[in-house]
């Protein structure tokens, strides 16, 4: 398995530019089973589960073209679904692979996808997105593993009323992309708010999707016919950016981040603020980012957006471990996102953990060692802390972070982060 050999202590300076988004390519993509026309998508990551998304929707019979992997541009045409099957083999890999549910169920109204089971940070159920398809009228049975779900009669979904007992992003969009073909209104309501979910919304629309509401918590599909082909480019990834955004604060260096959406990210900017990391934005896609002498303490809770992203706590960890004082925080999406913690107290932090709050007291002088990534963005978090550690860190399993980071080590080199990846063999 490869590592990461980061020698820490040097300050960031420079430009670099962001990819698309992964959590809206993922979705984006899956849209492509709503229609037997060719969409087109561009800025896609060239990240692993992107093309694991391609391999499962090539295995259902589309056909997927790219010039070569990894692309930033793919050609999708599902002419026709052979196999309306996620079979465990990828849907392993890859959780999100539970976004092609909703598209197969209004596009063939069957389908069987192997059941994502828990991961590393919590269970992660997917029970909200099978109830909503079963008020849409889908039967639904697990059984061996699967999810075997069916539209009886080999009819369509129907419109439904429907509210999401708690906020979630890929429930959202799978029922977001199962409405837009379902025989009537659906009204969804406790909507994921998420970029990625309006960006899902602006590539559904040019589909020929009839829906209101984008961007608030009530989405409003009226179902059609059918959709048609689109070109779509995915926003850009609003996590990536506030990674680097981290790393040009936390090594007191000057970076500037380039195609990103400053507007996606207001509660990470106003929390690092708060920390006396100083922004500029640039313009409508630059946001320059200086470190400060001296970080102080913030408290910084997770929320569904506009709130603070899980997505960045393990990143915003690495900065609390910098500040002078202490910094409580507060995860409430996931029950267990704190696997980092125990790895940044291996390199010197000082951290306690009490069920969903973690304490962090700074400022900390970390120093290298060997540490285990244990998901995509708590490796992020290690990288962070692994640049301003003295000596040398070894990460560990990288292949969470090639999950959902475009060359982040090739980004970071190119800012002056003295970081390698070495090629290992075997586990
Ligand atoms: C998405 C993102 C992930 C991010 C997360 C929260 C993608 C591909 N992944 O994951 O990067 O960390 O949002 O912002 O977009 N829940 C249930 N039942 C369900 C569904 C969810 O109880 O049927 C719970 C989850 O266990 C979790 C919370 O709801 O505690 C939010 O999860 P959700 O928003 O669904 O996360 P994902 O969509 O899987």
């Amino acid at each position: 398995m490869d590592k990461f050999v980061i020698k820490g202590g040097k300050a960031l300076h420079g430009s670099v530019a962001i990819s698309g988004a992964k959590n809206s390519a993922l979705p984006v993509m899956a849209a492509a089973l709503l229609t037997t026309e060719k969409v087109s998508v561009h800025n896609i990551p060239k990240v692993r589960d992107l093309i694991t998304m391609s391999k499962l929707l090539a295995f259902m019979g589309a056909k997927v073209s790219i010039a070569e992997l990894p692309a930033s541009d793919y050609e999708i045409e599902a002419t026709t679904v052979s196999d309306a099957v996620a079979p465990y083999e990828l849907v392993k890999t890859m959780r999100a692979s539970i976004l092609t549910l909703g598209p197969l169920m209004a596009r063939v109204g069957v389908a069987r996808v192997s059941l994502p089971g828990g991961c590393a940070i919590g269970a992660r159920p997917v029970d909200l997105h099978l109830t909503a398809l079963e008020k849409m009228g889908a039967e639904i049975i697990t059984s061996h593993g699967y999810i075997e779900a069916r539209v009886p009669n080999n009819g369509r979904l129907k419109g439904a009323h429907i509210v999401f007992e708690k906020i979630t992003v890929t429930g959202t969009e799978n029922i977001l992309m199962a409405a837009t073909l379902a025989k009537g209104e659906t009204i969804l309501e406790n909507c994921a708010r998420e970029p990625e979910v309006t960006d899902l919304v602006a590539m559904l629309r040019k589909m020929g999707a009839q829906i209101e509401g984008d961007g608030t918590a009530t989405l409003r599909i009226r179902g059609v016919e059918k959709l048609y082909g689109t070109d779509h480019t995915v926003i850009p990834d609003r996590i990536e950016a506030g990674t680097f955004l981290v790393a040009g604060a936390i090594t007191n260096g000057d970076l500037t981040v380039t195609n990103c959406a400053p507007e996606h990210l207001g509660a990470v900017i106003a929390k690092m603020q708060e920390t006396g990391v100083r922004f500029d934005e640039i313009d409508k896609t630059t946001l320059r980012v200086r470190g400060a002498k001296k970080l102080v303490s913030s408290d910084m809770t997770t929320e569904e957006y506009p709130g603070f992203a899980t997505d960045m706590q393990a990143q915003y960890m690495a900065l609390a471990t910098q500040a002078e004082g202490t910094s409580v925080i507060t995860e409430t999406i996931f029950e267990n996102r704190f696997l980092h913690a125990s790895e940044m107290v291996r390199m010197g932090a000082n951290i306690s953990i009490d069920g969903r709050r973690a304490v962090v007291r700074g400022p900390a002088q970390l120093s290298g060692t060997t540490v285990q990534a244990s998901d995509l963005r708590a490796s992020a978090g290690l990288v962070l802390a692994g640049l301003v550690a003295s000596g040398e860190t070894i990460i560990d399993r990288v292949y969470h972070i090639d999950r959902g980071y475009e060359g982040i080590v090739e980004k970071l080199r190119g800012v002056g982060a003295n970081i390698e990846r070495v090629h290992g063999t075997g586990s």
